[in-house]
């Protein structure tokens, strides 16, 4: 009886010693190990830039449809030449009203963009001039430069020559409230008046709405 007790135990650690080396000796720890279910690591839906035949092209992120624009996109119709520029500067009209509030702004939004390259002040005198890092910054009271609120927007959107675009890093709010501040610079260097703040708002008045950027009418 003893003898099979025995025989019946060593066949047992036998089988447990087999058993492991056999589990241990295909392990590959370079290799991803056995996934007893697969879908709870393989997601059923595609993932995000994953590579699909299905879609056109091959790959899950697909360029948005034809025609798309983003949230708070404004089309801006002047073209992007010496006649678009212009254009805008004589018939594009600041549509904001002129509060203490768009000054304010205006004047911290064009410090931060614009004051580098054109002064604090508008002088063309910016720090960049000032350590010859860029040249030809005209002053906004440059006679030959018939600045108005359009051509100031324009050029925003467009830039022009060695002055780059401010489209991707402004919404169409901001560019008209800088583009207020240096109505107010170009009038400080000429000793003009400066824009009267608004301090009730007119019956109807075109406003922006300050979270998308776009301008609304207000009644
Ligand atoms: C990198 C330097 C630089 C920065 C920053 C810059 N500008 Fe300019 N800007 C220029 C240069 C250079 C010109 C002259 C371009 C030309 O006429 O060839 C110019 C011209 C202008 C003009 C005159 C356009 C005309 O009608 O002739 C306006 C207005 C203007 N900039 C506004 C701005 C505003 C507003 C900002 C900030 C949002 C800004 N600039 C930021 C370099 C700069």
């Amino acid at each position: 009886m003893k003898t099979i007790t025995n025989m019946k135990n060593s066949f047992r650690i036998a089988f447990v010693i087999v058993a492991s080396i056999v589990m241990v000796s295909c392990f590959d720890s370079s290799k991803p190990n056995y996934q007893y279910m697969p879908n709870m690591y393989k997601p059923v839906s595609y993932e995000t830039y994953g590579e699909y035949e299905i879609f056109p092209g091959g790959l899950e992120a697909m360029l948005p449809a034809e025609g798309t624009i983003p949230r708070g996109w404004q089309p801006y119709d002047y073209p992007n030449t010496t006649e678009g520029l212009n254009l805008a500067k004589a018939e594009l009209i600041n549509p904001l009203m002129v509060t203490d509030k768009s000054l304010a702004n205006g004047k911290q939004l064009y410090d931060i963009y614009c004051a580098l390259c054109h002064g604090v002040n508008g002088d063309g005198q910016g720090i960049l001039v000032q350590r010859e890092k860029i040249l030809g910054i005209p002053s906004y009271a440059d006679p030959g430069r018939l600045i108005t609120p359009g051509g100031i927007y324009h050029v925003q959107m467009y830039g022009l020559n060695s002055m780059g675009s401010y489209a991707s890093q402004t919404n169409e709010l901001e560019r008209w409230q800088i583009a207020q501040h240096v109505m107010n610079l170009k009038a400080t260097l000429e000793g003009t008046p400066l824009l009267a703040p608004q301090s009730t708002v007119p019956t109807e008045t075109v406003n922006m709405d300050t979270a998308s950027g776009n301008a609304v009418a207000e009644h």
